[in-house]
């Protein structure tokens, strides 16, 4: 492994904590750091170089936007967070407009773009506009995080490793996410099958992870560390070209017919980028849940003033 330059922009709580993760996960042997407070950047890049000895080798640096165009893998963690009680969507107007700014800066990139800053979905669309690379080279890390945060909950109630279960959330990262339940699997078997297993947890289950990044920072302010380890394992994955099937954000163009807008579905992702998008098997209720979630997203999306 090694061999690898990333980016993350913004030194926030989110993009600390994906710096550490992707040191940690020795992909990168160059870390570039760029945050609108310089001294942000230049702080976290002193303090992660201190503890070089316990990461595989890499350079720690503090840069320009511009200085990262070389990388293989820019991450957009940039903006602001959310609040107590806030929904994501609520961060739409001043996110979109700082995500226009990196994403100007960005045209002509030839690496991947991993969008992390809420709303992801939305931010997702406008940074491959603004941006104007390919729609499989800007990904949004999307239902990803939601859908590690349902292995980990059924896990728990299963008494099983969160890898054992085949269960998924696609959708909008927010509150119109959408479990697939008609089609979870463990060992096999159709998670409806499993012993003692009834409906009614679904519904428990699924509002669990809906509110989860709430319920967080209620207590903490932000959530990071799970963010942070999704989007450097995304990132490792990719640029190791591993083809895995992730739930991430990309526009679509055409999948389950749907057009011009940022949303998370099964997606084969490698070297490429997000390349090809998957349909899973649904119900019918599972599909208009997910035809009101593209709805909510493209509803933001022309909301959007800039
Ligand atoms: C999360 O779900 C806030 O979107 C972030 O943790």
């Amino acid at each position: 492994m090694g061999g690898k330059s990333i980016g993350i922009i913004g030194m926030g709580w989110v993009g600390s904590s994906v710096a550490i993760s992707v040191l940690y996960s020795g992909i990168a042997n160059e870390l570039l750091l760029y945050d609108i407070k310089t001294g942000i950047a230049e702080g976290e890049a002193m303090d992660l170089s201190h503890g070089s000895s316990f990461y595989p080798t890499a350079r720690v640096a503090a840069t320009t936007v511009e200085e990262m165009m070389r990388t293989d893998a820019i991450v957009v963690a940039a903006g602001r967070g959310g609040k107590p009680g806030e929904t994501r969507l609520q961060l739409l107007n001043e996110n979109v407009l700082i995500a226009k700014n990196i994403a100007e800066k960005l045209r002509g990139y030839e690496g991947i773009i991993i969008v992390v800053s809420n709303p992801v979905d939305v931010l997702t669309y406008f940074i491959q506009k603004f941006s104007g690379l390919p729609t499989s080279r800007v990904i949004g890390t999307g239902t990803m995080l939601d859908t590690a945060r349902l292995k980990e909950i059924l896990g728990q109630s299963l008494l099983l490793d969160p890898r054992s279960i085949h269960a998924q959330v696609i959708g909008e990262h927010g509150d119109s996410e959408v479990v697939l339940w008609s089609s979870a699997m463990v060992g096999g078997m159709n998670l409806r099958n499993w012993k003692g297993w009834v409906r009614e947890k679904e519904l428990v289950i699924s509002e669990r992870v809906r509110t989860a990044a709430q319920e967080i920072i209620k207590r903490k302010g932000a959530t990071n560390h799970a963010i942070g380890l999704v989007t450097a394992t995304l990132i490792k994955w990719m640029l190791r070209g591993e083809r895995r099937i992730i739930n991430v954000s990309r526009v679509q163009e055409g999948a389950m017919g749907y057009m011009d807008v940022a949303i998370s579905l099964p997606t084969i992702v490698g070297i490429d980028g997000a390349t090809e998008v998957l349909i899973p098997n649904m119900s019918d209720e599972e599909h208009e849940k997910f035809h009101k979630s593209v709805e909510v997203i493209k509803k933001a999306i022309v909301s959007v003033k800039y």
